[in-house]
């Protein structure tokens, strides 16, 4: 305490220091840096290792890559400054969970409208999954066709990850070779016909044919366990369909805890990096074997005690659980078994969506609430803005090997940045544009309050997106390709 209480007070006499200091002259270049930028800031993070929020500079080049990282004061060599006062300056946040829809379902959702809902919440970095879309991305000649459909349509930087599927072994190494940044699997039906389960005997061709390459292998865990098919085929028989309670039964821990312990099975001592989505329950936490893994901020914010009955807009697979196992999965961040925090943003029309928790499709629309759903529930757990780097920018651009561009504020690293205000709340009125950018307004957050304003969004310099503009009208966003990407 008394360590802390030094620190503290040594830390306020530099602000002072730096406060009083007089602002040093303006740049003398003859030659202005075109197309330069520098942040001044008096509370950034640059990665997790920054417990507590610094002042610095930050000189962004024309390329849109961070030059230095400097001292308050340091303005020179770039006129374009901005001074982001009291607000949170971070690393633009990476979501390695998101339904795009886009081509073939672009009446669900699709590049323009993510990625504006991204830039508006202060996400710069959209990994689209593998289904949902038409074609899903199993074949070089499909991830080809998303490529090309999201070129000059989307405002924040994107990339893609290839899907395993029964039938698709010989196009996994191609897929690599085009440019994917990882895979993804379902253990399940995935609701989609196109895109099929996985049994153990394609999970094991598929690590084994990835072997060599330091590439992540992604799992929907959830499998149908034998013994408790017969109580959940009379659920669905039976029960109200319209009782949120019912459908949370009819996909009980069981099933997500087996689906993991198979997994752990299969790649134990496999070179392959394997990788657990949407953890719902805190029973897995301790299967957790040699893998890592991610929960959603849905599953951090709501109770099942409190979803009406109707309301299949909180619908999702796996189900949100009770507010016990909320805390158990807050306890799975703190402990670091879940390393990181994603959207699994998979918004549908509305009309796919009825009173009918069986009947209706599954999935939350809710990306550009990334930041401030989130933060509603990590601040008042003590969480901190070095954890929300850890969950949001740091792991996951690790997680598919993008971390030599984007996930932290670095020399040499993208330009990605979001400006934001912690301490400002407001109420989600989805109706409203310039509050919920997606295609549809449907969302559980609808009505919620919510903590964190984003001020500003930068993608590799360019200002994406402001609070008084909104986002920009001209999409900026690129394709990312992974490291084994040959063209
Ligand atoms: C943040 O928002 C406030 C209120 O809209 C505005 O006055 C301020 O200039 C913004 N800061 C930045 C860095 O844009
Ligand atoms: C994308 O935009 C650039 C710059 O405006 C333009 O040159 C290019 O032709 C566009 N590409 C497509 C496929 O629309
Ligand atoms: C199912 O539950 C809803 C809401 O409680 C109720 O209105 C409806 O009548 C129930 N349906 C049946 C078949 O019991
Ligand atoms: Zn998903």
């Amino acid at each position: 305490m008394i360590k802390i209480s030094i620190l503290i007070s040594l830390a306020s006499l530099l602000a002072v220091y730096f406060i009083a200091t007089p602002p040093v002259e303006p740049p003398t270049t003859s030659q202005p840096n075109e197309g330069c930028l520098i942040i001044q800031a008096k509370r950034m993070i640059r990665d997790s290792k920054d417990l507590i929020p610094i002042s610095g500079t930050i000189h962004v080049g024309a390329d849109g890559k961070i030059e230095k990282i400097a001292d308050y004061y340091d303005l020179h060599g770039c006129q374009r400054i901005i001074n982001t006062g009291d607000d949170i300056v971070m690393p633009g946040m990476v979501d390695t969970h998101v339904h795009v829809n886009d081509p073939g379902r672009t009446h669900w959702e699709g590049f323009l409208t993510v990625t504006k809902g991204a830039a508006a919440g202060g996400v710069t970095t959209v990994i689209d999954m593998p289904l949902n879309s038409l074609p899903p991305t199993t074949t070089v000649e499909n991830l080809d066709i998303k490529m090309k459909t999201s070129v000059n349509q989307t405002f924040v930087d994107v990339g893609f990850l290839g899907g395993v599927v029964p039938e698709n072994k010989n196009d996994l190494l191609p897929l690599l070779n085009a440019g994917v940044l990882g895979f993804k699997s379902f253990m399940i039906n995935s609701g989609v016909q196109e895109f099929g389960a996985v049994d153990e005997s394609h999970i094991e061709t598929a690590l084994n044919i990835l072997k060599d390459h330091d590439i992540v292998y992604m799992f929907h865990a959830e499998v149908e366990v034998l013994e408790l098919e017969q109580e959940i085929q009379d659920l669905i028989k039976n029960g109200n369909g319209s009782h949120y309670a019912t459908f949370m039964k009819s996909r009980p821990p069981r099933m997500e805890v087996e689906a993991i312990r198979k997994v752990v099975e299969l790649c134990k001592d496999k070179l392959t990096r394997c990788h657990i989505v949407h953890v719902a329950t805190d029973e897995a936490l301790s299967e957790m074997d040699g893998v890592s893994s991610e929960t959603c901020t849905h599953y951090l914010f709501f109770t099942s005690e409190s979803i009406p009955d109707g309301a299949t807009q909180y619908k999702c697979c796996p189900p949100i659980r009770t507010a016990a196992n909320r805390e158990g999965l807050w306890n799975g961040l703190r402990s670091g078994v879940l390393s990181m925090v994603t959207s699994d943003h998979s918004p549908s029309p509305p009309d796919l969506k009825n009173n009918d928790f069986f009947k209706s499709w599954g999935g939350i629309s809710s990306l550009e609430l990334s930041l401030s759903a989130l933060w509603t529930q990590a601040s008042i757990r003590g969480f901190t803005f070095s954890d929300l780097v850890k969950w949001k920018c740091e792991e996951p651009a690790k997680l598919v090997q993008i971390h030599d561009r984007k996930g932290t504020i670095r020399k040499g690293l993208d330009a990605d940045f979001v400006i934001w205000s912690p301490d400002e709340s407001y109420v989600l009125d989805a109706r409203k544009k310039r509050m919920f950018h997606h295609k549809h307004p449907l969302t559980p957050y609808d009505g919620r309050a919510l903590k964190g304003v984003v001020n500003m969004t930068i993608l590799r310099g360019v200002v994406v997106f402001t609070r008084e503009g909104d986002v920009i009208e001209n999409p900026t966003g690129k394709v990312l390709k992974g490291r084994y990407s040959i063209n």
